[in-house]
C-alpha cells in the first residue's frame, strides 16, 4: 500500500509540474488577446487544466500527500453553495434533499477538498442506484466524550456530514474492502477505485475520520466527522481576487528562480519579470550558490523548487542561503507536500506555493516573502533533507 501511495505522489508531482506549464502559458495567453475567437478556445482549455489539477489532487489526497489548508468551514453554506452542481452531477434520476441542522458549528477543513470528497461520496450513490432514488446529504454536531475511543478520535466536539442513499449497499466482503485504493466492483474502464481511498485520506489527514454503514438491498450511509473549530473563529471563504484589482508588483527587487524543468522555470521568469523584478535563474542547487556568490546585486528573494536532482534539495539550500545572507526571503515551491517540508527547521520561517500556482498566488506570495524578510531570522538554520526524493 504504502509503494502505491509513494508512486501515485511521484506520479501526481509530475502532473502537477506539466500542469503548472500549461495552465500557466494559457493564462499568459489569455492576458494578451481580446479576440473572443480566440479566447473560447483558450478558456476552454484553462477549464481542462483546472480539472486535470483537481484530479491530481485526488490522487494526493489518497496518498494523504496533499497540501491541506483547514480553515474553519461552515458545512450548510459549502453544501448550498455547491447545490447545483451536485445534482447536476448525479443526474436528473437521483433526487438530492438536505437535512442540515442549523447552528451546526463551522468545521476545521479543506474546503476545496471536502467538496471534491462529497463529489465523490454522491456518484458512488448514483452508481449504486441505476434506477434511480434519493441521497440525503446532513450534517449535524457530534460531542464525543465517553464513546470518543470507539470512533478511534480524541474526545471533543465534531462535526458529522452524512451522506445516505438508498441503493443496492454493499455486502460485508466489499464494504471491508471499500476504501482501499484500486479496489472496485465496477469493471474496467468504469471505475479506479480511487474514490473513496482518496475521502478516507482526507477525512485521516483532516484529523477526522470516515465511517461507511451498508446493507445489502437497503442502502449506504457513509459519514464523516471533521473537528469542530471554535465558532469564534469561523470566517468567510476567502473571496477570489477580481483580476482588474491591482497585483502586487516589485520594487526592482532581485529574485534567484532555482527550478529543473526549464517550462516551468521559463513561466517563472515570464510571471516575475512581467511584475517588475529582476530574475536570475539557475537549474539546481550547485548552480544557484554559484550565482548566488556571483550576483553584483543582492539577492531579495530564493524562490526554489523543493524537489530537485543534484546534491541539494531546496531546503538545503535555502539553509546555506541564510547562512550566507540572513537577510535573504525564502519561497519554496512543490508539486507535493513533502515528507521534507516537515522536517526541516528552515521550513519554519520559509512559505510554500503549491504547484500549479496561478499567477495572481505568485505575485501574493513572492511580495509577501519578501515583506516578512528578517521576521523570523531568530529561527537557526539547519541542513536536512540533503538529496533528492523525487526527479523534478
Ligand atoms: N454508495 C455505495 N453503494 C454501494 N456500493 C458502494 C458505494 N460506494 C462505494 N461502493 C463500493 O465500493 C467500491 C469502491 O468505491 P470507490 O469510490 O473507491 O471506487 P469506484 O467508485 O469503484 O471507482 P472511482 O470512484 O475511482 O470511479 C465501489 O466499486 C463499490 O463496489
Ligand atoms: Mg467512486
Amino acid at each position: 500500500m504504502e509503494s502505491i501511495g509513494q508512486l501515485t505522489a511521484g506520479l501526481a508531482h509530475d502532473f502537477n509540474n506539466l500542469l503548472q506549464v500549461v495552465s500557466g502559458n494559457l493564462e499568459l495567453a489569455l492576458s494578451r488577446t481580446d479576440d473572443e475567437s480566440l479566447r473560447r478556445p483558450l478558456e476552454n482549455a484553462s477549464r481542462a487544466a483546472e480539472r486535470g489539477a483537481r484530479l491530481t489532487k485526488q490522487l494526493l489526497a489518497f496518498a494523504r500527500k496533499t497540501r491541506l489548508e483547514a480553515k474553519p468551514t461552515n458545512l450548510n453554506n459549502l453544501i448550498i453553495e455547491f447545490g447545483e452542481m451536485l445534482e447536476n452531477s448525479v443526474g436528473p434520476q437521483i433526487e438530492v434533499q438536505l437535512n442540515l441542522r442549523p447552528r451546526v458549528p463551522s468545521a476545521l477543513v479543506d474546503p476545496v477538498h471536502l467538496e471534491m470528497a462529497v463529489l465523490n461520496v454522491l456518484i458512488n450513490a448514483r452508481d449504486a442506484m441505476p434506477k434511480g432514488g434519493i441521497v440525503t446529504i446532513g450534517t449535524s454536531k457530534v460531542h464525543l466524550n465517553g464513546d470518543a475511543a470507539a470512533h478511534h478520535l480524541p474526545p471533543g466536539d465534531y462535526v458529522a456530514l452524512t451522506i445516505s442513499d438508498e441503493g443496492e449497499g454493499m455486502p460485508p466482503h466489499v464494504l471491508e474492502r471499500a476504501t482501499e485504493p484500486f479496489f472496485t466492483t465496477k469493471g474496467q474502464g468504469k471505475g479506479t477505485g480511487l474514490g473513496l481511498a482518496m475521502v478516507h485520506g482526507f477525512v485521516q489527514q483532516s484529523l477526522g475520520r470516515l465511517e461507511i454503514d451498508s446493507e445489502q438491498g437497503k442502502g449506504t450511509t457513509l459519514r464523516m466527522l471533521f473537528p469542530a473549530a471554535d465558532a469564534q473563529a469561523a470566517v468567510p471563504r476567502q473571496p477570489s481576487r477580481n483580476p482588474a484589482q491591482t497585483e502586487p508588483r516589485g520594487k526592482s527587487e532581485t529574485i534567484l528562480v532555482v527550478e529543473d524543468s526549464s517550462d516551468v522555470l521559463a513561466l517563472a521568469c515570464e510571471h516575475l519579470t512581467s511584475l517588475g523584478y529582476t530574475v536570475l535563474t539557475a537549474r539546481d542547487a550547485d548552480e544557484a550558490l554559484v550565482v548566488f556568490d556571483k550576483a553584483k546585486v543582492g539577492i531579495d528573494l530564493l524562490f526554489t523548487d523543493l524537489v530537485m536532482p543534484g546534491s541539494m534539495n531546496g531546503l538545503a539550500l535555502a539553509d546555506v542561503v541564510r547562512e550566507r545572507a540572513p537577510g535573504t526571503g525564502i519561497l519554496l515551491t512543490t508539486g507535493y507536500n513533502d515528507d521534507l517540508l516537515t522536517k526541516g527547521k528552515a521550513s519554519a520561517g520559509a512559505d510554500v506555493i503549491g504547484k500549479p500556482y496561478r499567477r495572481s498566488e505568485l505575485a501574493d506570495r513572492v511580495r509577501a516573502a519578501l515583506d516578512n524578510r528578517g521576521r523570523e531570522r531568530q529561527a537557526p538554520a539547519s541542513v536536512q533533507g540533503r538529496g533528492p526524493r523525487h526527479e523534478g
